[in-house]
């Protein structure tokens, strides 16, 4: 047994660093988006120079246009200037698909500047009030970014947002402190938002364009040099990844094959990526499987999926919500979850409907009445047992 291991170990990779392909990771240098870092720099020099005065931006874009690269990467620059300068600037960049409610929102913002402080027990004007306590009392800026914002504001509306910006008004001449990133996709519903919301961000909308092939050749392109040894990849392999990800304009998508036609030459044990692995990528690539989409569900809805996906996982195409509550039990003990009740089950449910990844239907009537069925439109269940699975793994 040993061996298998050994040799696996000392096999040599193709990657110089896989983590440059992860998600997560910021890159130092955003090809194709130089015009739009200007502008936030623009923007948000008054609060260097005149620290007070706060901002408030929308960037707008569809999947893959750089908008959590862009701040997260802006964040990171514009808070090393402000220490450099004796100003206690914070850059703070919240996911509101992840983080569910206002609520745990703004619990998280207070405990990164106080960890000590329960997550529980307070509602959402305490903790705001909390967070202007603090800032004031360590004479403290932050940029808060909230990132995928549509989620928020479908959820609950625009209460927060308005909470946050009016949050220094109440005293004349205050000093503001809070100045606001929001990230959405759909501009239409920032259109939707309160006229007084709109107003106070009117001027800094930041839209990101889709990228053109020859823009994501460069983006991978600096990817590479980062991720790969050298001649591992060939200047044509990129231009086919970049010619297949342009139909959605989508960098990450272009990230995504690169990393598993990697994966897919690795386990080929193969030292060059191939355009056969490539084709292989681009056709294990599920649009719902796509990384983020399932690892930002809640425990509760990750382990709810596995048991669909292992309900389903014997060539049916349809389960039953008993069946699939039964496994959800087994799998709960399982990963030492509690299982809830009946109406939260349905709740689960129905937001796994709701971002696309099950279909329910009615049953025809049968002897047993009308149940509902549990489907997967558009992934084979093993695929996402695995996914699910390995995204468990870290629980
Ligand atoms: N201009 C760019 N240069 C380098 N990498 C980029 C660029 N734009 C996006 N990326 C990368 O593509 C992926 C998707 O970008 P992301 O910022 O998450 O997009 P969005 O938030 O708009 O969905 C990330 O891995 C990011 O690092
Ligand atoms: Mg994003």
């Amino acid at each position: 047994m040993s061996n298998i291991v050994e040799d696996e170990l000392s096999r040599p990779s193709i990657f110089r660093d896989e983590s440059k392909l992860s998600i997560d990771y910021v890159p130092e240098h955003l090809p194709h988006r130089e015009n739009e870092l200007k502008q936030l720099a623009s923007i948000f020099r008054v609060i260097l120079e005149k620290p007070g005065n706060c901002q408030r931006v929308i960037i707008t874009g569809n999947v893959g246009t750089g908008k959590t690269a862009l701040a997260k990467n802006f964040g990171n620059q514009i808070t090393t200037i402000a220490s450099k300068r004796g100003i206690n600037l914070q850059y703070n960049h919240i996911n509101c698909r992840r983080e569910r409610a206002s609520f745990t929102i703004l619990s998280r913002v207070v405990q990164i500047f106080n960890p000590s402080i329960p997550r529980r027990g307070f509602s959402t004007e305490e903790l705001l009030q909390i967070m202007k306590e603090i800032l004031e009392e360590e004479d403290m800026h932050i940029i808060l970014t909230l990132d995928e914002l549509d989620f928020l504001l479908r959820r609950e509306g625009e209460e927060l947002l308005y909470s946050l910006i009016r949050l220094f008004d109440e005293q004349l001449n205050a000093v503001q402190r809070i100045s606001i990133i929001g990230i959405m996709r759909s501009e239409a519903l920032f259109r939707g938002l309160d006229s007084s919301i709109i107003s106070s961000l009117q001027q800094n909308i930041i839209r990101l364009k889709e990228y053109s092939a020859s823009q994501l050749e460069t983006i991978l392109a600096e990817r590479v040099k980062e991720a790969f040894y050298l001649g591992t990849i060939t200047n044509e392999e990129i231009t086919f990844i970049a010619e297949i990800a342009a139909k959605q304009g989508d960098a990450r998508y272009a990230l995504e094959i690169l990393w598993r036609a990697g994966k897919i030459a690795e386990s080929q044990s193969k030292m060059r990526v191939l355009p056969e692995h490539i084709r292989k990528a681009k056709s294990d690539i599920h649009p719902v499987v796509r990384k983020d989409a399932l690892r930002d569900l809640p425990v509760q809805q990750k382990v709810l999926l596995l048991a669909v996906s292992r309900a389903l996982n014997t060539e049916k195409a349809y389960a039953t919500t008993s069946e699939v509550k039964r496994i959800y039990r087994i799998v709960c003990e399982e990963y030492n979850v509690r299982p809830r009740r009946h109406t939260q089950f349905w709740e689960y449910l129905n937001e796994l409907v709701k971002q696309g990844i099950i279909t329910t239907k009615i049953s025809g009537e049968g002897i047993k009445g009308k149940t509902t069925l549990i489907s997967l439109p558009d992934i084979p269940a093993s695929i996402l047992e695995q996914e699910i699975l390995n995204l468990l793994g870290g629980v």
